[in-house]
C-alpha cells in the first residue's frame, strides 16, 4: 500500500496533485469532478485588479443610464464602489462550501493598497490559502529589477501581517536570478512558491495585420525549468515548493518529487485529457512507488535535488557545456 500524502504551505494534502488556477473552477460541477478524480486541492481563478475596476466602471455607467434605479441601488448597497469583487468573492465562498479538499484563492493586483485590501477580502471567504500571482509585464526602460522585486517583497510582508492563512507566491522564471527572488520573498514570509507561471504572450495575425489574443496550453515536458529550480531550492529555503507548467503525466510528477517538490499544479493536462487524467496520474505514481518499494513520498522526495545528488555539476553550467560539446554524439541519427 502506498501513501501519497504531502504537506504544502502548511496544508495537509492527500496527494501532491493540485488543480492550478483556471476558469474551469468557476463551475461547481467541475470542482466536484476534480475532487472525485482525486485532486488534493484546487486553486480558484485569479481575481485581477483590472477585473474589479472594469466591473466598477460598467456598474457606474449602468447607474448613470438608469439614474432612478441607480439611486435605489446605492441606497440598498451603500458600499457599491466595492461591488467589483463581490461576485468573485461570493463564487469563492460557494466553491469552498462545495469542496472537501482545500481551496486556495489567487490574486493579482497593481497597487500595493489594492493587493492588501483584496488579500484580506479573499481570506475572509474562508479559503485555506492564498496564492499571489506576481505576474506583471515591465512597462518602461527605467525601472530596475531590484526596485520591482523589493516592492513585491514589501507587498508580501504587508499581506502576511494582515492575513492569517498560508500565502504562496506564483512566479515567472523571468528573473536574472530567480533563486535570489525566491530568497527575498522567503524572508518576507512566503509559505510556498509555485514555479513557474506560464505567461500569455502576444501574437500577430499577418493576414489581418492585427494583434490577436491566443490562449495556448502548455506543451508536455515544459516542466524542466521547474525541475531545475526546485532541485536547487530543495533544503535551501524554509517554504514549500510547488512545480507548475507542462506537467502531464504521473511520471512528470515523480520527477518533480525526486527533485524536491512538495506538490504540483496542473491545468493543461486536464483541458486536454479531462479530469480523469488526475486519477491516472495518481495510479501511475502509486504503481511506480510500489515497484520501487516506497510506502511514502517523503522516502524519495528530494532524492535527486542538488544537495543530495552525487554529481555536483548536474544543476550547473558545466552540465550545459558538457551537453553542447557532446551534441554531435547525442543527436546522432538526426539528419539535416
Ligand atoms: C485557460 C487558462 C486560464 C488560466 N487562468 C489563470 C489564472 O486565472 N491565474 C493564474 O495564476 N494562472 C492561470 N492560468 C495558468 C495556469 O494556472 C498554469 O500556471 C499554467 O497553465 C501552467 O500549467 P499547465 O502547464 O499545467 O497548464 C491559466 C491557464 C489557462 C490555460
Amino acid at each position: 500500500m502506498t501513501d501519497l500524502k504531502s504537506t504544502y504551505m502548511g496544508l495537509s494534502l492527500k496527494n501532491p496533485i493540485i488543480v492550478g488556477a483556471n476558469p474551469m473552477v468557476t463551475k461547481l460541477d467541475n470542482l466536484k469532478k476534480f475532487e472525485d478524480a482525486g485532486a488534493a486541492a484546487v486553486v480558484y481563478k485569479t481575481l485581477f485588479e483590472e477585473q474589479i475596476n472594469l466591473e466598477s466602471i460598467q456598474l457606474q455607467s449602468e447607474l448613470t443610464e438608469y439614474d432612478e434605479r441607480g439611486a435605489e441601488m446605492v441606497h440598498i448597497h451603500p458600499h457599491l464602489e466595492h461591488a467589483g469583487s463581490a461576485e468573485h468573492l461570493f463564487n469563492i465562498t460557494k466553491a469552498k462550501e462545495a469542496l472537501e479538499i482545500p481551496l486556495i484563492a489567487s490574486l493579482n493586483c497593481i497597487y500595493p493598497e489594492t493587493w492588501i485590501e483584496y488579500a484580506v477580502e479573499l481570506a475572509q471567504t474562508g479559503v485555506d490559502g492564498l496564492e499571489l500571482n506576481f505576474f506583471a509585464t515591465p512597462k518602461d526602460l527605467q525601472t530596475d529589477a531590484g526596485t520591482i522585486e523589493d516592492k513585491r517583497a514589501a507587498i508580501l510582508k504587508e499581506i502576511k501581517k494582515v492575513v492569517h492563512i498560508p500565502v504562496s507566491v506564483k512566479l515567472s522564471s523571468f528573473y536574472t536570478n530567480p533563486l535570489n527572488m525566491v530568497g527575498k520573498l522567503s524572508e518576507a514570509g512566503a509559505d510556498a512558491f509555485v514555479l513557474f507561471n506560464r505567461l500569455f504572450e502576444p501574437e500577430i495575425d499577418i493576414n489581418t495585420q492585427s494583434h490577436v489574443a491566443k490562449l495556448e496550453l502548455s506543451a508536455e515536458g515544459d516542466y524542466k525549468m521547474s525541475l531545475r529550480y526546485i532541485g536547487m531550492l530543495y533544503d535551501n529555503i524554509n517554504a514549500s515548493l510547488c512545480a507548475n507548467s507542462g506537467i502531464y503525466e504521473g511520471a512528470d510528477v515523480i520527477k518533480l518529487l525526486l527533485a524536491g517538490a512538495d506538490a504540483v499544479e496542473v491545468v493543461s493536462t486536464i483541458y486536454k485529457h479531462k479530469p480523469v487524467q488526475i486519477t491516472k496520474m495518481l495510479n501511475d505514481i502509486s504503481e511506480w512507488m510500489e515497484k520501487n518499494n516506497y510506502a511514502y513520498i517523503n522516502e524519495f522526495r528530494g532524492k535527486l535535488a542538488r544537495v543530495n545528488t552525487k554529481d555536483p555539476f548536474v544543476y550547473k553550467r558545466a552540465q550545459y557545456i558538457d551537453l553542447i560539446l557532446r551534441s554531435e554524439e547525442l543527436l546522432k541519427g538526426t539528419t539535416v
